[in-house]
Parts: structure tokens; sequence; C-alpha cells
């Protein structure tokens, strides 16, 4: 077909195969059609006090990092803690909830994003108190800190470091 040729001689069968090629392994453009999937952003719900500011600042450190952010302001968050399985050794301040997940603390949006990957079989992930800059808790020292992992019956794993 003639209007299947371009300037250069290259047909466009051929353009198209070499593409199809440079994707090799994609499963038949599998991971063009779910670009659209991929951009959506990821829908957390966080369990907040109405006046912690560190609370505010991770929840702002989220909408950063692309995610869509609900928030529920509670006085006690203590029933909630209770129900999603945090126990008093990893407690800190706010407590989320995101495909299932339970986010426990001032966890970085990108430790939040590799649970999301690599889905591992716990009950969620948890930043115990309050390390001074974590996100959320900038302006002072630099703390180093663990980012668990915790499942229903409290053992906990240490996931990241930062
Ligand atoms: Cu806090
Ligand atoms: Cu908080």
């Amino acid at each position: 077909m003639k209007i299947m040729r371009n300037v250069a001689g290259l047909t466009l069968a051929g353009l198209l195969l070499s593409l199809a090629s440079a994707h090799a392994g994609d499963a038949a453009g599998a991971r063009w059609m779910s670009r659209p999937a991929a951009a959506k952003p990821v829908s957390i719900k966080v369990y907040k006090s109405p006046s912690c500011d560190c609370c505010k600042g991770w929840v702002q450190h989220l909408r950063d990092n692309g995610f869509k952010v609900e928030t529920v302001d509670m006085e006690d968050l203590s029933a909630v803690k209770t129900k999603y399985g945090v126990k008093p050794a990893f407690e800190a301040c706010h407590t989320a909830v995101v495909n299932g997940y339970v986010v426990e603390g001032h966890v970085p949006a990108d430790v939040i994003m590799r649970l999301l990957r690599e889905h591992p079989a716990v009950a969620g992930v948890a930043v115990a108190g309050m390390p001074s800059g974590s996100p959320g808790m900038e302006g002072g020292s630099k703390e180093h800190y663990d980012v668990l992992t915790f499942d229903r019956a409290g053992h906990t794993k240490i996931y990241a470091h930062r």
C-alpha cells in the first residue's frame, strides 16, 4: 500500500514492528493500556486529631506525592488503633488506611508506594513515635528511624531505615 510509505522509505508496518520489538515482553502492549490506571492517584484515608500540626504536615506530604487524601478528624483515636491492630509499642499520632493496609505515623510516601507494589502479607507499616525529620516532622534535627511492618498479632519487622 502506497499510503504506508513515508519519505525515508520506511514502511509504516516496519515502524510499528520496531516499536513493538522495543517493547518486547510487555505482553502485547499491556503497558500502554495500563498507563491511565497507573496515573490514577492512590486514595488514602487518614484518621487524625483536628489540632495536630504534624498530622497536617504528613497529609500535605502525601498530597505533594500524588495521593488523594481523605481526612477524618477525631479527638480520640484509640478505637481506630484497636480496630486496625496498631499496638502501643509502635503507635504514633495518626492512623491511615490505603488499599487494605494500615499506615501508622509518619511513614514516607515512597515507602507506602513500595508497600503497595510489593504487597507483602502484613497488616500495615508504622513509624513509631514521631521522629524528628520524618515527613510532617521537618524543621528540627534529622533523626534516623525505622519503618516497620506489623501483623495483626503485633509482630514487627524492619521494612526500611531512614
Ligand atoms: Cu505526628
Ligand atoms: Cu500525625
